[in-house]
């Protein structure tokens, strides 16, 4: 069966327009979802869209963890909405560590620019360590979903940036999990072993309750 050009041609046009869309930057107006935000109209996309100047400071370090996660994800940084890549400032003081904590969503490179930070992450298969004090210029990769931290491991501040295969990466951090919420210390106690007295400590410094 032949169909008619007239009839096939308008397809063509449909299907090449969805092929070139070149980028999708975030309408902040609207909700998240899982694939994203919504496309700005783009009659009005500026350049200002793909560029963030977000990152030149660096974060307040003065906080329980010594440490700024400054992010430049899809909600801060509308021009990357869709195109699978975000980044973020990471400050550590001395004595400052990014705990334990997962994307669910993405991998990430982390690239120290100053200072030296002490990093890993945790196989799930069968979890195995992997450890590396990294100096300025060094690059890590964590793969996605495993338990990973940073910490400074000298003595002047650590400045790195992380890169994420993903405009929204998402980030658990399992302390807070833990003991940042109403989850029964009782539970807490029978499923993770952990003595009822510590889990009140750590309840009582994240302001968990329960
Ligand atoms: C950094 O955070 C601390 C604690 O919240 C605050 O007291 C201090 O003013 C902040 N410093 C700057 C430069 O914003």
């Amino acid at each position: 069966m032949h169909l008619p050009l007239l009839f096939i041609l308008p397809l063509l046009f449909i299907s090449s327009q969805a092929a070139v869309l070149d980028f999708c930057v975030a309408d902040l107006s609207l909700p998240n979802g899982p694939a994203g935000y919504s496309c700005k109209k783009p009659a009005k996309v500026t350049e200002n869209d793909f560029v963030y100047h977000g990152l030149a400071t660096a974060g307040n370090t003065t906080n329980i963890i010594k440490a700024a996660v400054t992010p430049a994800l899809d909600a801060q940084f509308p021009g990357v909405n869709g195109l699978g890549i975000s980044l973020a400032r990471i400050d550590l003081a001395a004595g400052g560590v990014i705990p334990f904590h997962t994307h669910p969503g993405a991998s990430e490179i982390l690239v120290v620019i100053q200072g030296t930070i002490y990093a890993g992450f945790i196989s799930s298969f069968d979890n195995v360590v992997y450890l590396k004090t990294l100096q300025k210029g060094d690059i890590m990769v964590f793969p996605q979903g495993l338990l990973h931290f940073q910490l400074n491991a000298g003595k002047i501040p650590a400045i790195a940036f992380a890169s994420f295969g993903s405009s929204n990466p998402g980030l658990q951090i399992t302390d807070f999990a833990f003991f940042k919420n109403d989850l029964p210390t009782e539970v807490l106690a029978l499923t993770t072993f952990l003595d009822i007295e510590q889990i009140k400590k750590l309840k009582g410094v994240l302001g968990g309750t329960n």
